[in-house]
């Protein structure tokens, strides 16, 4: 079985060898971002697409458009509660193919046509390859002055005086993380070494003091040989956000659960997975930089790092219930029963799939506690994520 991508190996290798094992944080950085080899960073279509049916893993923009016509309708209904300011600013984090800004845009353009002539559309993404196929999937969009703007990095934007909405579709869930592990000393944090041409594991102290202080938040009563992540990128990520955002809204989607039940005795193995061809397994080291890598997201820690930042939650659901507030069975019900269409559309909806295991957080700012068709129908308590965060 294949070690990876050969310079990628060689350059991480190389790391190792200059200043000794690694964070498994920086291992995780580089296999998937290092600037010229990384993942992500590679031409995503060569040799082998990454994101789509016939790549490592698909999303919910490859399985049907529907996706992105409700979070048009719910974009508009934002526009409208914030006073219809001019420009309303989409930022989408991490698009991918650009799919769901494709989807997202024709639906406004077609139904929605005074939001759409207030309309601003800023995709950041840190990969140069996933932005040129941003580029193609918007070609038909290109030309229409001020609508489309692209950013690598959200730190470089100017700061605040956004009106609008910051939104992102397992976007988080492919931060780097720290992975630390319960051993007879105590909880160690897990670092990579390379020995013999391969990569391997070495349990070592924690490497940061913040890792030390997000531990204290969440840690319960772990077993031995207890492993989890801690994605402090995803709070960092939060601050940021909540630092450019004037007055709006920020909605996440991603895979994840409260901090009560991510971090519960029994996940003892973590959510940590690698996706390679549409199959999944728990090996970082196989296939370096050819496969991904991705854990699920903790949303209380970023409901809680948005309160800290005057980021109030709007309300936390799952995409079933997101959806159906949006009324998606309209939309639904214009496809041919059973159809192709048909079916994609009710897989994003499924009770025990795409429609629980993605949750969508909402965040306000500037606004008092608004009414949002999406979080119409709550699955879970009010007060869920801060009151089940562990302590
Ligand atoms: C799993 S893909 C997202 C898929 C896409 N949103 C969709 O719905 O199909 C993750 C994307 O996030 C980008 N990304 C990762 N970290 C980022 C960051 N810190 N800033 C901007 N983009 C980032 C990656 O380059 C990649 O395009």
């Amino acid at each position: 079985m294949s070690t990876g991508h050969p310079e990628l190996v060689a350059a991480i290798a190389s790391e190792i060898a200059a200043s000794g094992p690694i964070p498994f944080v920086r291992f995780m950085e580089l296999a998937l971002y290092h600037p010229q080899f990384g993942y992500y960073m590679r031409s995503p279509e060569s040799p082998q697409e990454r994101i789509g049916w016939r790549g490592d893993f698909y999303t919910s923009s490859d399985v049907h458009p529907i996706l992105g016509q409700a979070l048009a309708k719910q974009a508009e209904q934002m526009y409208r509660l914030l006073g219809q300011p001019h420009p309303f600013t989409i930022v989408e984090m991490g698009p991918g193919k650009g799919l769901l800004a494709k989807h997202i845009l024709t639906t406004c353009a077609h139904r929605y046509h005074s939001f759409f002539q207030h309309l601003r559309y800023v995709l950041i993404d840190r990969s140069p390859a996933m932005r040129e196929l941003q580029r193609r999937n918007l070609a038909p969009w290109l030309n229409q002055p001020g609508l489309l703007a692209w950013e690598d990095d959200l730190a470089i934007m100017a700061p605040q005086g956004l009106n609008g909405l910051f939104f992102s579709n397992e976007l988080v869930d492919s931060f780097p993380v720290h992975r630390v592990q319960v051993t007879t000393k105590g909880i160690e944090e897990l670092w990579v070494d390379y020995r013999d041409g391969r990569f391997v594991e070495r349990l070592m102290p924690l490497s940061s003091e913040t890792l030390v202080h997000q531990l204290r938040r969440v840690s319960t009563d772990w077993p031995e040989d207890y492993r989890t992540e801690i994605n402090l990128r995803a709070s960092e990520w939060m601050e940021q956000v909540a630092q450019h955002l004037d007055r709006g809204f920020v909605l996440t989607i991603d895979y994840g659960h409260t901090a009560q039940d991510f971090y519960r005795p029994e996940r003892k193995h973590g959510t940590f997975l690698c996706y390679f061809r549409q199959s999944i397994n728990e090996d970082p080291f196989l296939r370096v930089g050819e496969q991904d890598m991705t854990t699920h997201v903790d949303f209380s820690s970023l409901a809680e790092t948005g309160e800290e930042q005057n980021l109030r939650t709007t309300g936390f659901t799952n995409q079933m219930s997101f959806l159906m507030g949006l009324s998606v069975e309209q939309m639904i019900a214009e496809l041919e029963q059973d159809s192709p269409q048909f079916n994609a559309a009710i897989h994003l909806l499924r009770p025990n799939g795409m429609g629980t295991t993605f949750k969508v957080l909402i965040q306000h700012k500037g606004i008092q506690q608004p009414e949002l068709d999406g979080l119409q129908y709550k699955p879970f308590f009010g007060s869920a994520l801060t009151a089940q965060s562990a302590a």
